[in-house]
């Protein structure tokens, strides 16, 4: 193969060994981190009596890293969009295809629990509060059924994120164990 100038290393589309901007991977991991992090937040305020200051702390605090996932999505479609670096699909065939359904699903997902998380604090008793430090004003009225509704399908989407990110990281590893096609490092600082 011929020899890639090393300026070209990071941005040429034929070097062997391409991997996404700092941006991009910044925000992939920084995506992970809140994902888990909201997760485990609520696994925790269940231990917690009903009513007590804990859960609601624990519940203040969801929504507080809830709006910081919020920016993070906003900032990555945006980069995505713009001047974030693209690299060809790591499979061919019916494989790429489902690579390409499963990291559309996963924005999907993600974009629609963080509406039903938003919404469903408008529509009940406290505030959209960021980290105790400013609200953002509900346009709607208290609304108990719609939402208990909301967040009754925000739990539903909850474990389905973590089924489909779960396969989505073992098909990461199972390119970079059996494979060792160099995809899993792509994403990798
Ligand atoms: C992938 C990210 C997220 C995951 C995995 C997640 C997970 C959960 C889970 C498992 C619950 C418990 C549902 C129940 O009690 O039935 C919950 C509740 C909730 N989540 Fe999320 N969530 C995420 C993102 C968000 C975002 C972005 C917001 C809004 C900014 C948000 C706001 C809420 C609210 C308001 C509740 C109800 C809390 C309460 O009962 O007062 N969540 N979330
Ligand atoms: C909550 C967990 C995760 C979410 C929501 C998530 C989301 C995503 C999304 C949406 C993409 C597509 C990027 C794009 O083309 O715009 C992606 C790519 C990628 N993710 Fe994740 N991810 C998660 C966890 C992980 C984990 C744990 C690993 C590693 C074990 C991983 C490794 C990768 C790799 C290597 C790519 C690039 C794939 C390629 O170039 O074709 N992800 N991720």
């Amino acid at each position: 193969m011929d020899r890639v100038p090393a300026a070209l290393q990071e941005t040429s589309p034929i070097t062997p060994d391409p991997r996404y901007d700092r941006v991009t991977i910044a925000l992939h991991w920084l995506t992970v981190l809140l994902v888990v992090t909201l997760w485990l937040l609520a696994q925790v305020w269940d231990l917690a009596p009903k009513g007590s200051a804990a859960r609601h702390a624990m519940q203040a605090l969801h929504v507080s890293f809830g709006l910081v996932l919020v920016a993070t999505l906003t900032l990555r479609v945006v980069w995505r969009a713009g001047p974030g670096r693209r690299l060809p699909p790591a499979d061919a065939g019916l494989l790429q295809m489902a690579a390409k359904a499963v990291h559309w699903g996963l924005y999907a997902l993600l974009g629609a629990q963080a509406g039903l998380g938003v919404f469903g604090r408008w529509f009940s008793k406290d505030p959209l509060a960021f980290f105790w430090l400013f609200a953002i004003p509900s346009p709607f009225a208290r609304d108990k059924a719609l939402e208990d509704g909301l967040i009754s399908i925000h739990d539903t989407i909850a474990t389905i994120i973590l089924i489909v990110a779960g396969l989505h990281a073992a098909a990461a590893l199972w390119h970079h164990y059996v494979r060792r096609d160099g995809v899993l490092r792509r994403m990798l600082p």
